[in-house]
């Protein structure tokens, strides 16, 4: 039986448009968000006012980014008949929040925020000594509350985030009573995978698989790909736990393929090139029925556009319904 609406607990995650996504977007999250649609309320956005924080000087490719994204939302499976998928700028009310959790919120919350020095240390290239930047977490609790989600499927760098959201809402709720629940993070358990050259798996690294990928280009891809650094020659013994080409196995292969390359691997039984090959042919068979959905979203993108237009509609009748419950709380009305 379906069950009603307002019944099944509510879910709420955004995703920076980076455009298209790769496989460690799909492990990390997507797998997690196709499974969580049919048991709760799931609402996506596309968080496009988040990624100005740290791409402000930047943003020519962002429609193009979005729709190639939401493209792969809904290749993976997403379904638009059971989760709501909005783009975050087209609901001002997000920007309203935001600007009132602006003046309960203490500056010393918002420097102590994990990510914040990281950032502002490792982004290279961009000045991230802005309002906009500091606010990121604030934003991001009125996205959440704004919904009174009661879940945030979120990878573990996010959880500071979520953390504070519900210190957020602990404030604002002494200040003007009880009109935000405080959510809880719900971690995704991802298991790793690395890039193609060993590192984790970033677009802006240039060692990503894509989940758009076609076969040629996998098969390419996986080629190149780094092994055990211990396993020079043929002969030499490797470590399937040092080589990203296993991490993409324990995900993508059988059990039994697993368990032989685990043992294969650490005799020099098998050889990269043979493992390499397994490897990106049960990628391929993974992929084909997602890119076979994502041609029909390629051919026609209008489609996608017009997911996100009845998405937003649906999530705008919430935020209207929360902020005015704000303003009358706050004495704005
Ligand atoms: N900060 C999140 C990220 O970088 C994206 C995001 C914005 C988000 N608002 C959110 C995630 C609200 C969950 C809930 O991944
Ligand atoms: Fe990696 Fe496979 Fe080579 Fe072992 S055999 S190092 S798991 S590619």
């Amino acid at each position: 039986m379906v069950q009603a609406e307002s019944k099944r607990p509510r879910v709420l995650s955004g995703m920076r448009p980076t455009g298209k996504l790769h496989l460690g977007n799909l492990v990390g999250a997507l797998q997690n968000w196709v499974k969580l649609q049919d048991k709760y309320d799931s609402f996506h956005f596309v968080a496009d006012w988040h990624m100005l924080t740290t791409e402000y000087a930047n943003t020519s490719e962002l429609q193009l980014n979005i729709q190639e994204m939401v493209t792969d939302w809904l290749a993976v499976g997403l379904d638009p008949g059971k989760a709501t998928f909005f783009v975050q700028s087209r609901l001002l009310e997000h920007a309203e929040l935001y600007l009132i959790f602006g003046m309960v919120t203490p500056l010393g919350w918002l420097e102590r925020v994990p990510t914040y020095k990281e950032q502002l240390d490792n982004l290279q290239g961009r000045d991230l000594h802005t309002y906009g930047f500091l606010g990121y977490p604030v934003l991001q609790a009125a996205d959440i509350l704004i919904y009174k989600a009661g879940y945030v499927p979120v990878g573990e760098d996010q959880v500071p985030h979520v953390e504070l959201t519900r210190e957020i809402a602990r404030r604002f709720n002494q200040f003007y009573g009880e009109i935000f629940p405080e959510p809880q993070s719900l971690l995704t358990p991802s298991p790793r995978l690395r890039g193609t050259d060993g590192r984790k798996m970033s677009k802006s690294y240039d060692n990503a698989i894509f989940i758009s990928d076609r076969p040629d280009v996998v098969d390419k891809k996986v080629r190149g790909m780094m092994t055990d650094p211990a396993r020079k020659r043929r002969h030499d013994p490797g470590d399937p736990e040092k080589c990203p080409v296993f991490d993409h196995h324990k995900i993508f292969s059988a059990a039994d393929v697993i368990e032989r390359v685990d043992r294969e691997c650490r005799t020099a039984e098998i050889g990269c090139v043979e493992c390499k090959k397994m490897m990106a042919q049960k990628l391929n068979e993974y992929l084909a029925p997602i890119q076979q959905r994502r041609s029909v979203y390629e051919r026609d993108p209008q489609k996608v556009w017009d997911v996100l237009d009845a998405g937003t509609a649906k999530a705008r009748r919430v935020v209207q319904e929360t902020m005015n419950e704000v303003r009358t709380a706050t004495k704005l009305a």
